[in-house]
């Protein structure tokens, strides 16, 4: 990959903040956008706009076919079987949300086993649909909190605070030998590696399309056709019926059973330009790179004193992009947020706070962290401005 001809792509990335070159480490909260998703949008906005699946008129099919052209391509990227099992929604929340609602109307157990490095969204949806959330924290306790109330198993592929990976192999064996299903949110891994329906075996899939360079308000929701069968709707209203009348209603085959009201069709055409942006860069070597870049930002910043990266376990070396970190002087901790606001004058965006993973906090028995989050358009430099940074933070205090 150039480099230096990728950054051109996202004009943003070369702006200043504070009269300094932005260096953005910010992408697991969302990613920038190439020229080609903003023309996109424009694009579609001044020739092609009209609502989709409704009109008979020349604008609307061409709308139709553009947004119907965005499934395919989504569903080549994961490897799903057809479209049918492809679901747009608005990100990765709102996936988890529907599974959450559907599931808790037809299923006679209620009980939802995650992994302790969940993010919000993968809690409290199961809590508002009355499953028990049971939290694991490595394979032998996954093992003893499945039982025969375990409705399904529903975990981070990739850790948004952490950027560990669960070892979603083995959990799905292990749920599949049980016959449970396993639902994987995959915000933080499509972005970064690529990822198969068919060879994870998963049973559900939910990714957010702001996290993987597409616009905000557009996501996925992946079921198994025979899963998604069984579903009930999620929310009602056009599209997602059949035939209605007062006293009844049908519904609507898939996916548009899931998919109440006017979709978001210009951005599932921008996703579509954005999963066609990185597949043209290739996701191996999108993961080669990312991967090189995280391991030198981990070495860097152990010469940073009183810096403490934050794994689990052992696990503290294989990252996906992202790295957790608190800053202590003399064993008194700096508070992350002082860091980054400090961090931020310095024209270095990064996340601080809990990172919607309250319960790993806990776990790691913190408040928060300070977090920098890679994509393939940061560089060795930006690593570096990140250290010298932190090294000038710590005389401060
Ligand atoms: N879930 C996003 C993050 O981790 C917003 O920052």
């Amino acid at each position: 990959m150039d480099y230096k001809k990728i950054r051109e792509d996202f004009p943003i990335l070369s702006r200043e903040v504070y009269g300094k070159p932005l260096v953005y480490l910010d992408n697991a909260a969302t990613t920038q956008k190439p020229r080609c998703v903003v023309d996109a949008i424009s694009d579609e906005y001044y020739n092609a706009n009209a609502n989709v699946h409704r009109g008979v008129h020349f604008l609307s099919q061409q709308a139709t076919s553009m947004h119907e052209a965005a499934r395919k391509t989504v569903c080549t990227f994961v490897g799903a079987s057809n479209t049918n099992e492809i679901v747009f929604t608005r990100g990765t929340t709102e996936s988890i949300n529907l599974l959450a609602s559907s599931l808790s109307k037809i299923s006679n157990k209620n009980e939802v086993v995650v992994s302790v490095m969940e993010h919000h969204s993968n809690i409290v949806p199961w809590q508002l649909n009355g499953f028990k959330v049971k939290p694991f924290v490595d394979l032998n306790d996954f093992e003893s909190l499945i039982s025969d109330k375990t409705a399904i198993v529903s975990v981070a592929h990739v850790s948004n605070v952490l950027g560990i990976q669960n070892p979603i192999k083995d959990i799905i064996r292990i749920a599949h030998e049980r016959g449970i299903p396993v639902m994987l949110d995959a915000a933080q891994s499509v972005p970064h590696m690529k990822v198969d329906v068919k060879e994870l075996d998963c049973d559900f899939l939910a990714f957010s399309g702001h996290k993987v360079y597409g616009p905000t308000g557009i996501g996925v929701f992946y079921g198994k056709e025979a899963l998604l069968d069984k579903l009930p709707p999620y929310q009602g209203g056009g599209e997602m019926i059949d035939h209605v009348s007062f006293s009844k209603t049908t519904f609507n085959a898939l996916p548009y059973k899931f998919e109440a009201g006017t979709p978001d069709y210009i951005g599932s055409h921008a996703l579509a330009v954005a999963l066609d942006y990185i597949s043209s860069l290739g996701m191996s070597s999108i993961s080669d790179y990312e991967s090189q870049l995280t391991q030198y930002a981990i070495q860097q910043l152990q010469s940073v004193e009183g810096l403490k990266t934050y794994g689990l376990g052992n696990n503290v070396e294989n990252r996906c992009s992202v790295v957790s970190f608190n800053l202590f002087n003399e064993g008194t901790l700096i508070h992350h947020l002082d860091v980054g606001t400090l961090l931020d004058r310095l024209g270095i965006a990064v996340r601080t706070g809990h990172h919607c993973a309250e319960p790993l906090m806990h776990y790691l028995n913190i408040e928060g962290t300070v977090r920098a989050s890679f994509s393939f358009y940061n560089t060795t430099d930006e690593v570096d401005m990140l250290v010298a940074g932190l090294q000038r933070i710590r005389k401060m205090f």
